[in-house]
């Protein structure tokens, strides 16, 4: 197995292993390498649904799948599957995130404890487009100026559930458009990682997002001042997508987002979520 930085601010490739399969040294070699470069692809794997969930289970326990805008839940006897899918059958969205953009922002941030990582799995892939990005935000963060770092230091921000990141308002909710009265939690701004101790800025989503306690206006010129830092190029890296790619990323020091692509094409994508344990909640 050999793990190939990506030469970015993040990611790294493994070549050479199986994930249908992995042995005990060679998983912990990958654990390492996730602490270390926080985006992991491994390319041409051919999982079946069982070999996935067995695999994204040596992270940890995992999370149900989040309910679809739709309303579907996850893949029939799967509930650990999310499915991310532009493809329609018999009239019925077969997936989530349809084929827009899909913004930046880190999965299922508007629970009060998130999954630590996502792991996404290419099954069918467009010729051209859906290409997903991932930023440092361990970077983010040491990029801010002093005075900024010191300014969030205790604060809090109300990460919203209204809206998933391709727009779509989440079964149950009402869509709104106001930071202050809509559903979500609330997670500190600064966020100590608790594997490698890293300070790590966490952000969530842009929309309806609110500095707690503070009048609006202020949060939202200061949260435009944070995401300034978060999603710049130099701390980013994408990944163009090829079917058999499984991409694992860390959800505690990381945001990505989605360009769009042709929805006359097809992309489907299963995704698992993996636990925080308390011991490692931020
Ligand atoms: C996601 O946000 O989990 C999906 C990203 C993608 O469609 O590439």
């Amino acid at each position: 197995m050999q793990v190939i930085p990506s030469g970015a601010a993040l990611g790294a490739e493994i070549q050479d292993v199986e994930l249908g399969g992995v042995s005990d040294l060679d998983f912990s070699e990958i654990h390492r390498a996730w602490l270390d470069h926080l985006v992991l692809r491994f390319r041409g794997q051919r999982l079946d649904v069982e070999d996935l969930i067995r695999f994204s289970r040596r992270f940890g326990e995992l999370d149900w799948a989040p309910v679809q805008e739709t309303g579907r839940r996850f893949v029939e006897g799967h509930p650990e599957i999310y499915v991310v899918s532009n493809v329609i059958e018999n009239g019925v969205p077969i997936g989530s995130l349809g084929a827009g953009e899909a913004v930046w922002h880190t999965d299922m941030s508007y629970l009060e404890n998130p999954p630590k990582a996502s792991m996404l799995y290419a099954l069918e892939i467009p010729p051209s487009g859906g290409d997903t990005y991932f930023c440092n935000m361990y970077r983010a963060y040491e990029s801010l100026p002093d005075a900024l770092k010191r300014r969030i230091s205790n604060l809090s921000l109300k990460h919203d559930a209204t809206y998933n990141s391709g727009g779509y308002v989440r079964q149950g909710l009402a869509a709104t458009d106001d930071p202050i009265s809509s559903s979500g939690v609330v997670h500190a701004i600064v966020r100590t990682h608790p594997e490698t101790g890293r300070a790590a800025l966490y952000l969530g989503r842009r929309r309806n997002a609110y500095v707690a306690g503070m009048p609006l206006a202020e949060s939202e010129t200061l949260l435009d001042e944070l995401w300034s830092y978060a999603t710049h190029d130099d701390i980013a890296w994408s990944n163009q997508w090829q079917p058999g790619d499984v991409v694992l990323w860390d959800n505690r020091c990381t945001m990505h987002r989605r360009d769009s692509f042709d929805p006359n094409t097809r992309r489907i994508l299963y995704r698992t979520q993996i636990k925080s344990v308390s011991g490692e909640r931020m």
